[in-house]
């Protein structure tokens, strides 16, 4: 049956039936990082490519990098800033994305850097996105550097042009298929490029780098940081479905509602689920062990019911015992949803959530900022 109003009572949530982490297509019991890498997580991570998100090709033939110099610096007096032209080319064509770096002047040792997926309007004029979405003064201030990028300059997010970036001209091959690269996919590898600037940066410690979103662009990191174990510290605020929360308790959003507002999103067998979240043979708990043991952290908001804060809290809480279970950390989170009283800083695994509406804000920051100091 297919859903069309949103469900936001907890007593119609379904009762839960959640593959086991721990236990394998073959039904081995899964018990050691061994066993987790070459077994469990390859059999979950190509459940996630093929049914969710779709691929994203690691390959092309070159990458270069070209400073651009076209904005004004607001932040001058404590913050070197580098536009940076990354130039891939694959099979004789080439696509041009663009980030913008900020290098805090007062530290002379290497910073870790905070990647900002961004897809709200930016850059045009010397303009940057608000300052509370992307604080950059504050993260200067803290000795680190912070990049974004827009993603629309890889893959627009439009159900009608989502292809005119890096889709059709580096991967045209993948049009079509049922578990092809779509836009998560393209920002996912834009991200991804940047790393590979920040690697050969030498005022950047690229051990350190964090990976942040917000609601899309956070299940765009999450999905990122599956595929590219770069990232030592991963953020999705309020990603809600397809990222943090379950789908299967088909709570605020549903696989059928994104699917069918979003359809650029995610890998074209996402549809399947439309209205049968049951069929699916993978849940949003799997995707923090994909990360496991670098660090995931999680942050709802208690007025963004769409995103279903429970069932995000819930999806962290499960997937976190890949961490302890497999990898030994101190990342059990024993409260209850209910129970919660205040953010949870475990060892490699973080949440909070605040009061107020969607969106990602100084609050927010502040929080997770707190877990990046205890954590890297
Ligand atoms: C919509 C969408 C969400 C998404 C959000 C956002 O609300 O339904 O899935 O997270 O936009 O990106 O802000």
């Amino acid at each position: 049956m297919s859903q069309t109003s949103p469900n936001y009572d907890e007593s119609k949530v379904p009762a839960l039936i959640l593959p086991d982490p721990f236990v394998s297509e073959k039904g081995s019991l899964i018990q050691t990082p061994e066993a987790w890498e070459t077994i469990r997580r390859p059999e979950i991570f190509n459940l996630f490519e093929s049914e969710v998100y779709g691929r994203i090709p690691k390959d092309f033939d070159s990458i270069s990098f070209e400073l651009a110099q076209e904005t004004r610096n607001p932040f001058s007096e404590i913050a070197e800033l580098e536009e940076v032209n990354i130039r891939v080319s694959r099979n004789g064509r080439s696509h041009t994305l663009r980030i913008n770096l900020f290098l805090p002047k007062a530290t002379k040792e290497k910073a870790p850097v905070i990647l900002l997926v961004n897809y709200l309007p930016t850059y045009s004029d010397g303009k940057l996105v608000d300052e509370a979405f992307w604080p950059v003064p504050e993260l200067i201030r803290r000795g680190l550097a912070t990049a974004s990028f827009h993603a629309e300059t890889v893959a627009p997010d439009d159900a009608t042009s989502y292809q005119e970036g890096i889709i059709s001209t580096l991967y045209p091959e993948e049009i079509g298929k049922p578990d092809g690269l779509k836009a998560f996919g393209a920002w996912g590898w834009a991200a991804m490029r940047a790393m590979d600037y920040f690697e050969q940066h030498p005022k950047i410690d690229a051990q350190k780098s964090i990976l942040v979103g917000h609601s899309r662009t956070g299940k765009t990191a999450l999905w990122t940081s599956a595929n590219d174990p770069r990232w030592a510290i991963t953020y999705a605020n309020e990603s809600g479905c397809g990222g943090a929360a379950l789908s299967k308790r088909k709570f605020g959003e549903t696989v059928e509602a994104i699917n069918t507002r979003f359809p650029h999103w995610f890998a074209d067998n996402f549809r399947k689920y439309n209205g049968r979240e049951e069929d699916l043979s993978l849940d949003q708990h799997l995707l923090p062990g994909l990360i496991a043991p670098r660090a995931v952290y999680y942050s709802s908001a208690r007025g963004d019911q769409w995103a279903d804060p429970k069932g995000e809290y819930l999806g962290l809480q499960l997937g976190a015992r890949v961490a302890s279970s497999i990898f030994g950390k101190n990342a059990t989170f024993h409260s209850s949803f209910e129970e919660l009283n205040g953010p949870v800083h475990l060892e490699g695994v973080g949440y909070h959530i605040r009061e107020g509406k969607h969106d990602l804000t100084w609050e927010d920051w502040k929080i997770f900022l707190d877990f990046v100091g205890k954590t890297l």
